[in-house]
């Protein structure tokens, strides 16, 4: 394989535009594809780019010249456009949420073991320093492993611009999680392991433009014992998506509480047997520091063979664990259990 990697961006909004700046620090972009050409066409510009653009993917991936295939575009496209990418022996960067569904995301991880495509799913909440912060105390002598964590994401989501969008549909997104709380998720699984139950129930609804409802209480049960739950709404007028997850979190020697404020992370943390808490402040709150791990490990993945920080696993795991989240809403809180889809495992085995 030639030095620099050739790679076709997929979906060029908001958060294309933004990652692709990191992987053309690793990699070159050699197409881009939306089916918004105005959008595609300011992306280019923005970016100083001046490479074939395509408003059908397949179109794009037949014309060859790609390594891999970067796929920022909306969830609902997400597999489709990965089994297109694997056939055609390209590896895969996917952002999160992975797909709406884990039948997807079978389906996306089996198009690209059958084609010895590489697969990555942008989870990148959990490679941020103060995120990575709270795993690494957890995991190690000074807090223990967690008995017991209570995240708020309760946001006003109005400043984002989900109404009307494919964001506010379950159709298309997935539902309320993937949209928000998708991160803590993965982060509660980071330190967790796998989850064994899920309890979730729907509050009334607050926002009629949302598509789904847009109130929900989820509480997770991992192997270990330990509790996780997630409450959030999307209509609380004092934070916005930047500092409304708020975890809290009692763990086997001490405890944490992780701050986020719109330009610094605060986190508290102190052993049961400490008198006092200690304070860290992250000023920068590591998102440029978690985007070049992903995409650097992406790039150095395929071009040497070097263990990536992120796969499809995490991906893959956080759907289920949303999917799982909405059945268990949709039935009125009754306890659903993993694996969500046991006759899709691979004989069998559950992957973690
Ligand atoms: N990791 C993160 O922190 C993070 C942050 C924001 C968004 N994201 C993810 O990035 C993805 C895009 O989010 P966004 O905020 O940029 O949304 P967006 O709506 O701004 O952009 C999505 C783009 O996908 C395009 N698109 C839709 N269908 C397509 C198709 N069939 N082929 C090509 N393009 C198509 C749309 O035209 C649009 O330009 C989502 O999966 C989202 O979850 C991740």
């Amino acid at each position: 394989m030639g030095s620099r990697l050739r790679l076709g961006l997929v979906g060029c909004g908001g958060f294309g535009k933004e990652l692709a700046a990191y992987f053309m620090e690793v990699a070159g972009i050699a197409a881009l594809c939306d089916v918004n050409q105005a959008g595609m066409e300011a992306t280019a510009q923005a970016l100083g780019l001046d490479v074939p653009q395509f408003t059908d993917y397949r179109a794009m991936i037949a014309a060859g010249g790609l390594d891999a295939v970067v796929i920022t575009a909306a969830n609902h496209v997400h597999a489709e456009i990965t089994i297109a990418a694997a056939r055609a022996g390209l590896h895969v960067f996917c952002e999160k949420a992975m797909a709406r569904t884990v039948p997807e995301c079978w389906a996306m991880v089996r198009a690209c073991q059958e084609n010895h495509a590489k697969l990555m799913v942008g989870h990148k909440r959990r490679l941020r320093p103060p995120w990575a912060r709270v795993i690494q105390l957890t995991g190690d002598a000074f807090l223990g492993t967690p008995l017991s964590i209570t995240a708020s994401i309760y946001a006003d989501n109005r400043p984002t611009g989900f109404f009307g969008t494919w964001w506010a549909n379950p159709a298309l997104s997935g539902g309320f999680f993937h949209a928000h709380g998708v991160h803590v998720i993965d982060w509660f699984r980071a330190m967790c392991g796998d989850a064994i139950k899920v309890s979730a129930m729907y509050g009334p609804q607050h926002d009629s433009r949302y598509l789904y409802p847009d109130v929900i209480h989820a509480t997770y049960q991992f192997k270990s014992g330990a509790l996780a739950s997630i409450c959030g709404g999307q209509s609380f007028p004092l934070h916005v998506f930047k500092e409304s997850e708020v975890p809290w979190g009692e763990c086997r020697h001490g405890g944490f509480k992780l701050m986020p404020y719109r330009d610094h992370i605060d986190l508290h943390w102190q052993r049961l047997d400490e008198k006092e808490a200690h304070r860290e402040r992250f000023d920068d709150p590591g998102i440029d520091h978690a985007f070049r791990l992903e995409t650097g490990d992406f790039v150095r993945w395929i071009q040497e063979e070097r263990a990536p920080c992120l796969t499809w696993v995490e991906g893959l795991r956080c759907v289920e664990m949303m999917e799982a989240a909405y059945r268990s809403a949709a039935m009125g809180g009754q306890p659903v259990y993993f694996p969500l889809y046991p006759e899709l495992e691979p004989e069998g085995q559950r992957i973690a």
